[in-house]
């Protein structure tokens, strides 16, 4: 597989959306007897990379799970290396936005986060707007949490009938397809409150390489797979 042969599957088979569950940082780091923070910090290199990649196979919307609403569970210590790590990337991304031409969106409520993370969110989001593609980061997201707020403001509202298309309009991804595919690391077989309502009908790909080892390579063979599905949206085909 090579980057052309997957350049032609997201052509011919239509792939507008790919979403990542990056697991494994710890693992990773488990196994070189360093400290899961640096297995965060080896994960965010990953991230850089298959970003990059998707972008150089031309994906326009894509959504990477970096912080979920239970992992405030883990200890104190990993949560705010965790936070320090997010707030140096975002010090370099205007950088990035400009080179991949895209649009940042959080998923998630920055409300947890600190004033001036959410400050330097907020303005990331508005700085990107008018770029034509849309990364999606998910931080402090959880798609329970995700749906009951969009019920809430639709109460609030006081919304009658509520169609599927008026409920996808309010949740987070509103500027997003239905991901197409939805690929997780490290071997865990679960969504873990990722996007339930908009992967009704994604396909789910698994691979056992911890996200940190993630190549270009372990992308090109996910598309290989979807290639292979058939989609059938419950219908005969
Ligand atoms: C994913 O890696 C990163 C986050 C959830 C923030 P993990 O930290 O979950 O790694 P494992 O699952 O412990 O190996
Ligand atoms: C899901 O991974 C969240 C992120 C990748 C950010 P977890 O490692 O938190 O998921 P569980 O706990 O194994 O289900
Ligand atoms: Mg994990």
């Amino acid at each position: 597989m090579s980057v052309d042969e997957s350049k032609r599957i997201i052509a011919e088979k239509g792939v507008k959306h790919l979403a990542f569950i990056m697991d494994g940082n710890g693992r990773w780091a488990k196994k070189r007897g360093l400290s899961r923070s640096l297995g965060h910090k080896a994960g965010v290199e990953a991230m850089r990379r298959i970003l990059d990649y998707m972008f150089e196979l031309g994906v326009e919307h894509v959504t990477v799970y970096a912080f979920s609403t239970e992992n405030w569970k883990r200890s104190k210590d990993e949560v705010e290396a965790l936070m320090k790590l997010f707030s140096l990337q975002m010090r370099s991304a205007k950088k990035d936005l400009d080179e991949h031409r895209s649009r940042l969106v959080f998923l998630g409520d920055k409300s947890a986060f600190s004033p001036s993370m959410r400050k330097r969110m907020i303005e990331l989001e508005e700085y990107s707007k008018d770029n034509p593609r849309t990364v999606n980061i998910a931080m402090n997201y959880g798609a329970r949490a995700e749906i009951l707020r969009a019920v809430n403001a639709l109460i609030e509202k006081g919304e009658g009938n509520v169609t599927e298309e008026k409920f996808s309009s309010m949740l987070y991804t509103s500027l997003s397809p239905d991901p197409d595919m939805i690929i997780r690391t490290a071997g865990e077989k679960r969504l873990s409150n990722y996007l339930l309502w908009q992967a009704a009908y994604s396909e789910l790909y698994f691979t056992d390489t911890l996200w940190p080892d993630m190549q270009n390579s372990d992308v090109d063979a996910a598309l290989e797979e979807f290639a292979r599905r058939v989609r059938r949206f419950g219908a005969v085909v």
